[in-house]
Order: structure tokens, then C-alpha cells, then sequence
């Protein structure tokens, strides 16, 4: 979700520190200032993008236990008539099974999430679960085959029984393919019942059963806290598609799949325990955040709350208990029986209003009675209104999802934030809008609103990135950090920057003056479009004429969308307009062309059916790019500018079948939206492209004797800026940098080239306490000064 409680009032900050003379950055090596907080930067895991199944957690077979629907989605099945049976179930968890009735020979075959990865010399383990009718005659055999069907592995499975039974096999891979799949045959006479057909990899990070390459790329962030299991997962559309922790742990035949608000089915194979031990694996903090009794939907009545603070109080006991104490003891049987040490809690996620201040205490009071070491994380809620105070949170959970303006523009509004309230966790944010699919601008954006975050780890003692994963084949956000096939794995350029402040974190801060000039921004440009929201809407009589007159684009729908491209949604032409049926989030159609920067966009549209209203689309760069005047937004309530962030938003709402007339004038940044004539919106974000060029952040190194100072140059083009450390540091004269830069702002990494956009070290020498140091447009730099110990 979007939050922008704060740019107009960082946008006078930031004035203020555009520098009077040429640039300049000073480090005061001899006044360190506060120490840095250990916990400061963190992950954030949302079980979202398929980042767990078909993820991080290595389960190769797709709905594995035929829970997903009621046909055999996900399987191949060839010979035998199949369908999906509830007559007598594994367990009580695990309902539906495979019923397949064969005459003959039969094949069953499953290629888990885009392709299984098979390597040469591994081995996997296939477990399943098979019962036999009465006078089915047959055995199986189950085989790895790569793409092509060419065999990888076999194994035989015998011994069939009218009982449900186990058969486990160890395949070994005699080739490799990333692409390959999991093959049941027989030739039978009779009816067979499958379930819990799981091929898991034996070899895991750190045996504890995680896919070592995406577990690897976590711990090369070498996070201080582990927030999980997600956001929006935790709230759920409603309570019952929601994360109860509880349904997560032990036997993992008994871990009821549940259909997650980000459109899939989730095993819960990683479940609460598997979260504990990934973050102790990585040596980091474990932060669970749980469900305040609010769903996106629903809310629980307050005297009906005893039973999720009990929750609450279990999953504590789970994680730290003594072994001798019920969930204590469920922890140990899982195979842990040290405690795992879980000190911090976030209650609720987005969550705010009224219903949320009357839940706070009811969690807070308890679970601190019973665990007086908990440090209780409030949310900070989306519409702005004030949270709790009592009992007073130890942190405050602050989102943002914005463009890397307005990042850059939040680089100094801890500078003055009041220190006598509680710690703030910037628990998710990363630059959403005009940042492709995460490239390098939106990388320096980030890096400019960490040298903030950095400069006031006093306040800000903790900060994740999100979101983390995504399976390039189930994208439901964009961008995300890591992004990864069955195979293989690249970081955004915006993972670079986590890395290479976590890598060069320092102890204390030292106090850092930038004298910078404005950046060079370049003009807004970009094409138009129209789009709906869960909404099914049309579109006519669209025109775009630049300001002397001349018409750019004209549509009438009459025979076809002609020059219009789709971006989702079921989109026709009838009756002159362009139509969008599908009622889905984020639909779009854009035209136009994307050097445009000076336009008048007029149109009608008509709401159809659905929650919200419709979209109008302008500067529009990349397919993911979010800006546009919503009309009729946050469930037809609204009405607003939005780039990222939400700018000069009111009450409004969209009404049914008639038709409205549409004007967006664009003039670089000032937007003027008119409807039926009327002047809604009078936007000049210009303010936010005052932004300044330089952004810097020291600090100091106890064990190695390093001054540490990280400088984002945000402006396009290279700026020359002599560096002091003032204060007599000893300095040896030799240091090194870690150089992330490109060729162009929207360049990003990929599959292909996953480290087009990746830092480059150098060392270098200089003398003295100055120099002077290029840095190129785009970039950030992190300098490691050493010094005479
Ligand atoms: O990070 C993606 C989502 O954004 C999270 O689920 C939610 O907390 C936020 O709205």
C-alpha cells in the first residue's frame, strides 16, 4: 500500500539544504556521533510472488496434496479417468486425494512451478501416499524426465495396499534440466488413490530443508531481523485466507494448503518453525508480525479477541517456551528444543483507526505481563490518523512505496524528527513508480533515503526492503528484490545498495555536511492511457492535442483499438468505445508516445460494473509506471493524483452508467484535471524535483579503523566533489570504493545479465585529509577511509 504521510513536508526541508556554493562534503571524523543501531538494516519475507512455494521452500510438485481445486490443476494425466476424491481422506486436514480409475497403461505427471530443477548427482526424495482399491492390480513407477523426455531418474513403487500408505524413493539425477518433470506410470486394471505427492531435494541450506541458492542471496544481505510472514498475508482479504500461525507447524501432510491473497495456493511448507530457524540460520533477529483482528474485510468483535491474543501468547510460548510447556514442547518435537528467542512483535500491519487502538492494549498488556522483554511494533496507519499510545509502542511500523523523487526528498526527515517517541521500523519500502521493473534510478532513490535512515539509526533502528522474492512467473508486485526461476536467481540493482549498506554498517555515525546542487531531473514524459481497478469501465472520443493546437492521437473505437496496447484485463471495442470487462486490479490500455511531455487529454468514460471507478493515464514510461488521476478510488470514495505517491486526494466518487467528460491538462509537472468542466485538481509537483543532487552518510568502523561514507550522486550526469575529514583521522591514504553505477537509470538487471547493474571495487590512494572525487550520475558510492590504528 501507498503511504505519503510526509512529502509536502520534507519538500520545505529540502529547500533549505540546496547549497548557496558548489558541492562539497565534510566529515567530521573527530565527533562521532550516535552509534549506529545493530539491528538497523533487516529483511522483510511476505509469503507473495510464489516467494515460498515455488520459492525459497523446494517442494517440486504443484499441489502436491490435490487441495487446490476440485479437478487435478496442476497434473498431467494421460490413460486413466481422474478425479478428485473426498470418500475417505488421509487425515483430517488433507481431504481430497486423486482417484484414478486406469484400464491399462496410464501416465501421471506433475512439472511443480515452471519446470523442475534437476541437477546431475543430486538426489530427491519422492514421498507419496497411495491406497489401492480392492482388486487393483499394478505397481508404479515414478521417473524424473527433462524437457525433452529423456530419463533423469526412475524408481519402482510396489506393494500397493487397500490402506493408506507411504512409499518413499531416493532419485538420483543422472543429467540436469531446469525445465524437467515428475512421471507416474503403470499399466493397471483398477481404481488408485494418490496423495501428498512430494519430491523435496535432499541437499538444502544448512539441512534445514530451504533452497540454498535464494537462501544464500538472503544471507549475502547479512540481515539484522527477519520480519515475517508478510503483510498483507497476515491481515488476509478475510479471516479465512489469512496466516494463523498455527495451521503452519509439524507434519507437513497435515498443513492445510490455503489460498493466499496473492493468488495462489500456499502449502504452508514454510511455516512458523521454518521461519525461526531461517532466522536464526541467518543470524538474525526474528520479528513476527500477527493479525491485530482485523482482515482487509473484517474485524473481529472485541469480545470475541481472547482467543487471538492467546494466539498471540502461544506463538511466544512456541518460539521461546521451556520445553515442559505445551508449545514449548511442540517446538522441541519439531526439533528445537532451544529457545529461539523471539523478542520482537508487530501487532497488526497497516492497520489504524479506531478498531486497532481499541486491540493494541489488549496484545500489549498481555503478552508483556507474561514476556516483560518484548518490543511491541505499532503500525503506522495509511490514512494518517494517530496510533496508539498506551501502552506507548517501542516502534512505529512506517511504509513507502513511492517514486526515487520522492525517496530523495525523504532523505532528511529524521534530521528533525522528535526523538521522544517510539523507534521508528521503515518495516517495507522501495521505490514502486517510474522504476521499470526495478532499475538503477530507482536503486539511487532507495540509497538516498538510506543515507537518512542511516544518519538517524539513533530513531531509526530498524528498515526492510519489500518485497523480497518473486517468481518470475507469478509476479503479483513490482518490483521486488530478488528475482529468481526454478533455477536461477538476480538482484535489482536496488539489492545492491541493501548489501552494500548492511556490508559497511559501522559502528557510530560521524556528522556529515553536503553542500549539493539541484539535481538534474530531466523532464516528465511519457505516453497515455485510460484503466480501471476491479472496476469494468469505457472509454470514447479520445483526443490528445498539444498546446499550440496540434492533435497527436485521436480515437473513436469506432472499428478497433488501433495504436491502443492492453496491459491486462478483458478489454473489446463496442459501440465506439474501448470496453474493459475483466474487473481486475492495475488494467490498462496505453497510447500515445513516450517523448511526450505537453498535452491536453480529453475523453469520456462510463463506469460499467464493480468497486471503484476509472483511471486516466499520463506520463507513462514503463508497462509498471502508476501514474494517473484515479477517479472513484479506494472503493469509490476518492478521488486523486497519484505517481507513487498520493497527491492532492478528495472525496469523490464515480456513478453507474453515466457518462463523464474528461480533461487532463499536462504541462511538464502541472496537472490540471477537470470533470463535466470542472476544475478537481490543480497539481504543480514541481516543488519535488527541487530536489538536491548529493546525499552522504559517515560513520565509523571500530574494528577495522575505517571512516565509512556512503554518497549518492542522484543527478544524471557526473559531479566532481572534494571530499574533507576534518579532525585529525590519521588517515593512511589508502582506501577502496564500491562503485553501483550504469550506462542509463533505467537500465536493470536480468536473468541474462544478472549483474549488468552490480557494484564495481576499486582501490585508491590519495594524501592528506582532501580529495577530490568524480562520482558518476547515477551512482552510489561507498568509501572506506582507512586509518592508522
Ligand atoms: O509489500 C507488499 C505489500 O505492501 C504488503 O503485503 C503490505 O503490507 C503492503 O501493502
Amino acid at each position: 500500500m501507498i503511504s505519503s504521510l510526509k512529502t509536502l513536508a520534507t519538500g520545505a526541508l529540502l529547500a533549505a539544504t540546496l547549497a548557496a556554493r558548489a558541492q562539497h562534503i565534510t566529515v567530521n571524523v573527530d565527533q562521532p556521533g550516535h552509534p549506529i543501531a545493530p539491528t538497523l538494516w533487516g529483511i522483510f519475507f511476505e509469503d507473495i510472488n510464489l516467494s515460498a512455494d515455488g520459492g525459497i521452500y523446494p517442494e517440486l510438485v504443484r499441489n502436491r496434496s490435490f487441495e487446490d481445486a476440485a479437478t487435478p490443476t496442476d497434473w498431467k494425466i494421460a490413460g486413466a479417468a481422474a478425479t478428485i476424491d473426498d470418500g475417505q481422506p488421509l487425515n483430517p486436514f488433507n481431504r481430497h486425494s486423486l482417484r484414478l480409475a486406469a484400464a491399462g497403461p496410464f501416465t501421471v505427471e506433475n512439472d511443480g512451478y515452471w519446470g523442475m530443477n534437476i541437477a546431475a548427482g543430486e538426489s530427491y526424495r519422492l514421498k507419496l501416499a497411495v491406497r489401492a482399491a480392492r482388486g487393483f492390480q499394478g505397481t508404479l513407477t515414478a521417473q524424473l524426465l527433462d524437457a525433452a523426455g529423456h530419463e533423469l531418474a526412475r524408481g519402482e513403487i510396489s506393494k500397493l495396499t487397500e490402506k493408506w500408505n507411504y512409499h518413499t524413493l531416493t532419485l538420483k539425477a543422472a543429467g540436469s534440466d531446469p525445465h524437467a518433470r515428475l512421471v507416474l506410470s503403470g499399466t493397471a486394471q483398477g481404481t488408485l488413490f494418490l496423495d501428498m505427492v512430494s519430491l523435496l531435494p535432499e541437499k538444502t541450506w544448512k539441512d534445514h530443508g530451504l533452497r540454498p541458492d535464494l537462501a544464500n542471496s538472503l544471507a549475502a544481505l547479512h540481515p539484522s531481523f527477519l520480519r515475517f510472514p508478510g503483510g498483507c498475508w497476515v491481515e488476509g482479504d478475510d479471516f479465512a485466507h489469512m496466516n494463523h500461525w498455527k495451521n503452519t507447524i509439524g507434519n507437513i501432510d497435515t498443513r492445510t494448503p490455503l489460498w493466499n491473497i496473492w493468488k495462489y495456493n500456499a502449502t504452508q511448507g514454510l511455516g512458523f518453525y521454518e521461519y525461526l530457524q531461517l532466522a536464526e540460520d541467518l543470524g538474525a533477529e526474528p520479528l513476527f508480525c500477527l493479525n491485530v483482528g482485523m482482515s482487509h474485510h473484517e474485524t473481529i468483535p472485541l469480545d470475541r479477541m481472547d482467543q487471538w491474543v492467546q494466539d498471540a501468547l502461544d506463538a511466544v510460548e512456541f518460539a521461546n517456551g521451556p520445553t515442559n510447556s505445551i508449545w514449548g514442547a511442540r517446538r522441541a518435537k519439531c526439533g528445537h528444543p532451544a529457545p529461539f528467542n523471539l523478542k520482537y512483535l508487530e501487532i497488526g500491519n497497516e492497520n489504524g483507526g479506531p478498531d486497532y487502538l481499541q486491540r493494541w492494549p489488549l496484545f500489549v498488556t498481555a503478552l508483556r505481563a507474561k514476556y516483560p522483554y518484548l518490543q511491541f511494533i505499532a503500525n503506522t496507519d495509511l490514512r494518517g490518523r494517530p496510533g496508539p499510545t498506551e501502552p506507548a509502542p517501542d516502534f512505529v511500523d512506517e511504509h513507502y512505496y513511492e517514486t526515487p523523487e520522492s525517496f530523495m526528498s525523504r532523505a532528511p526527515q529524521y534530521d528533525s524528527y522528535n526523538r521522544q517517541g517510539p523507534k521508528i521500523f521503515i518495516g517495507e519500502y522501495a521505490v514502486t513508480s517510474k522504476c521499470g521493473l526495478g532499475n538503477l534510478r530507482a536503486a539511487i532513490g532507495e540509497a538516498a533515503f538510506m543515507t537518512g535512515m542511516e544518519r538517524n539509526s539513533d530513531i531509526v533502528q530498524m528498515a526492510s526492503y519489500a518485497p523480497l522474492l518473486v517468481n518470475l512467473n507469478h509476479r503479483a508486485w513490482n518490483p521486488d528484490l530478488i528475482n529468481f526461476d526454478s533455477a536461477n536467481w538476480y538482484g535489482l540493482p536496488g539489492y545492491y545498495v541493501q548489501q552494500l549498506f548492511s556490508a559497511n554498517r559501522g559502528d557510530v555515525t560521524l556528522p556529515v555536511q553536503v553542500d549539493s546542487p539541484r539535481a538534474e531531473v530531466g523532464a516528465d514524459r511519457g505516453r497515455i492511457g485510460v484503466g480501471t481497478w476491479n472496476t469494468s469501465a469505457e472509454f470514447k472520443d479520445v483526443q490528445v492535442t498539444a498546446p499550440d493546437g496540434k492533435v497527436l492521437l485521436t480515437s473513436d473505437f469506432s472499428h478497433d483499438s488501433a495504436g491502443w496496447t492492453t496491459l491486462g484485463g478483458d478489454w473489446s471495442v463496442a459501440d465506439g468505445a474501448l470496453r474493459e470487462n475483466g474487473e481486475q486490479e492495475f488494467i490498462r490500455a496505453l497510447a500515445g508516445r513516450p517523448e511526450w511531455t505537453d498535452y491536453t487529454l480529453t475523453l469520456k468514460a462510463r463506469k460499467i460494473h464493480g468497486s471503484e471507478g476509472f483511471l486516466v493515464l499520463f506520463h507513462i514510461v514503463g508497462d509498471e509506471d502508476r501514474v494517473w488521476w484515479n477517479l472513484g478510488g479506494w472503493g469509490n470514495t476518492a478521488d486523486a493524483i497519484e505517481n507513487g505517491s498520493t497527491l492532492d486526494r478528495q472525496p469523490g466518487s464515480i456513478e453507474t452508467g453515466r457518462w463523464y467528460d474528461l480533461r487532463v491538462t499536462v504541462r511538464g509537472k502541472h496537472i490540471q484535471c477537470y470533470l463535466d468542466g470542472r476544475l478537481v485538481h490543480d497539481l504543480d509537483y514541481e516543488a519535488q524535483a527541487k530536489i538536491p543532487a548529493l546525499y552522504a552518510c559517515s560513520s565509523l568502523d571500530r574494528q577495522s579503523g575505517d571512516v565509512i561514507v556512503k554518497v549518492v550522486n542522484a543527478n544524471a550526469t557526473p559531479l566532481a566533489v572534494p571530499l574533507d575529514l576534518k579532525g585529525n583521522p590519521g588517515l593512511t591514504g589508502h582506501g577502496t570504493a564500491a562503485v553501483l553505477t550504469s550506462a542509463r537509470p533505467s537500465d536493470e538487471n536480468s536473468l541474462a545479465e544478472p549483474l549488468k547493474v552490480s557494484p564495481k571495487n576499486e582501490a585508491f590512494a590519495f594524501t592528506g585529509q582532501s580529495l577530490t572525487r568524480t562520482f558518476p550520475g547515477n551512482s552510489f558510492t561507498v568509501l572506506r577511509f582507512g586509518t592508522k590504528k
